[in-house]
């Protein structure tokens, strides 16, 4: 049996890797490291503790894995599907927070407005988790360096991480956790689509004490010479499907194929938040090849996100 001793965070919510310090994050690993190994062995950590999972966009790892880890933790999730009305339409967004937090202990919400998700964890006296916004997606971050923190033996700092595609929501979280970990990350974008600028302000403010690199780029070609691991996300999230046709114009370049992976180191690792689409951002052979660890970031998207819950619970 397990005597593994569980700490808590600090704070009340988990909304942007922004707020996490460098040991969170180390916490955060380590309560998941914990969570992983001995999964069956902590099943009734969360014993009749509810979650409140209310989303405005489609999801399958987000959705179940918080599902299934409430379960393994002893506790149960209620799903409140928000995709024909936004967050906020019937009723305040206040609203919807003093009712929630009459009934459930906990919230993860995915949504278009980034506001939406700040709005209701100020509104609200239970934690609030961004199960992914327009703006940022923290909980995938998370996963992504706890993938490689597992894979390197515990060493992500000065290891090259190259993000190839739209400075998106998940590039945005990549960046600040690379930067608080003190890994280098290089953002690649065709013109017009770098990240926020807010963000890349942050996390080279960060990098200082880090010694993280924080590099943004246009060439692929260039950016990846060096590379320990290459990351890509689609071209168009959701919310921007009218602008499919166009971005994958734009973006054509910017395929994670056979060829790019060659140009990085030979060990380098292919990651992907998923949804996939082969043949556009990443092709079928490194999507599927050798490389490729976009499922273990899959599972381990269950414990990290166990660790969030236990660690935000666990006053
Ligand atoms: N990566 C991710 O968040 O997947 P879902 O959109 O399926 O939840
Ligand atoms: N950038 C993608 C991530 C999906 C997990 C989107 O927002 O649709």
């Amino acid at each position: 049996m397990s005597d593994f001793t569980f700490g808590s965070l600090p704070h009340k919510d988990l909304t942007s890797i922004a707020q996490l310090s460098t040991a969170e994050v180390g916490l955060i690993f380590d309560t998941a490291a914990e969570l992983k190994k001995n999964r069956r062995q902590h099943d009734a950590l969360l014993k009749g503790r509810k979650l409140a999972m209310i989303f405005e966009k489609d999801s399958l790892r987000t959705r179940f894995t918080f599902d299934v880890g409430m379960q393994d933790l002893g506790g149960h999730a209620v799903f409140m599907d928000h995709r024909d009305a936004r967050i906020g339409a019937r009723e305040s967004i206040r609203d919807v927070a003093k009712n929630l937090e009459r009934w459930v202990d906990v919230v993860v919400a995915r949504t278009f407005k980034h506001r939406v998700v700040t709005d209701l964890a100020e509104s609200c006296s239970i934690p609030v988790i961004n199960g992914l916004s327009d703006y940022l997606h923290p909980c995938q971050a998370l996963s992504d360096f706890f993938t490689l923190h597992e894979k390197w033996g515990g060493q992500v700092a000065g290891r090259k991480i190259v993000y190839v595609g739209d400075g998106n929501n998940t590039c945005h979280s990549l960046v600040h956790t690379a930067a608080k970990l003190g890994a280098h990350i290089t953002v690649c974008t065709p013109e017009g689509y770098e990240p926020n600028s807010k963000v890349v302000n942050e996390a080279m403010r960060e990098a200082v004490s880090t010694g993280s690199e924080v590099v943004i780029v246009s060439d692929p070609h260039k950016a990846v010479e060096g590379a320990d691991a290459i990351y890509t996300d689609v071209w168009a999230s959701m919310g921007q499907e009218d602008e499919v046709e166009e971005r994958n114009a734009i973006f054509l370049d910017y395929q994670v194929d056979e060829e790019l992976m060659a140009l990085a180191n030979p060990d380098a690792f292919f990651m992907h938040c998923l949804p996939a689409h082969r043949g556009a951002e990443v092709t079928a052979g490194v999507m599927d090849g050798p490389q490729s660890v976009v499922f273990d970031i899959a599972e381990n998207r269950l414990h990290v996100q166990k660790a969030i819950l236990v660690l935000l619970l666990n006053k």
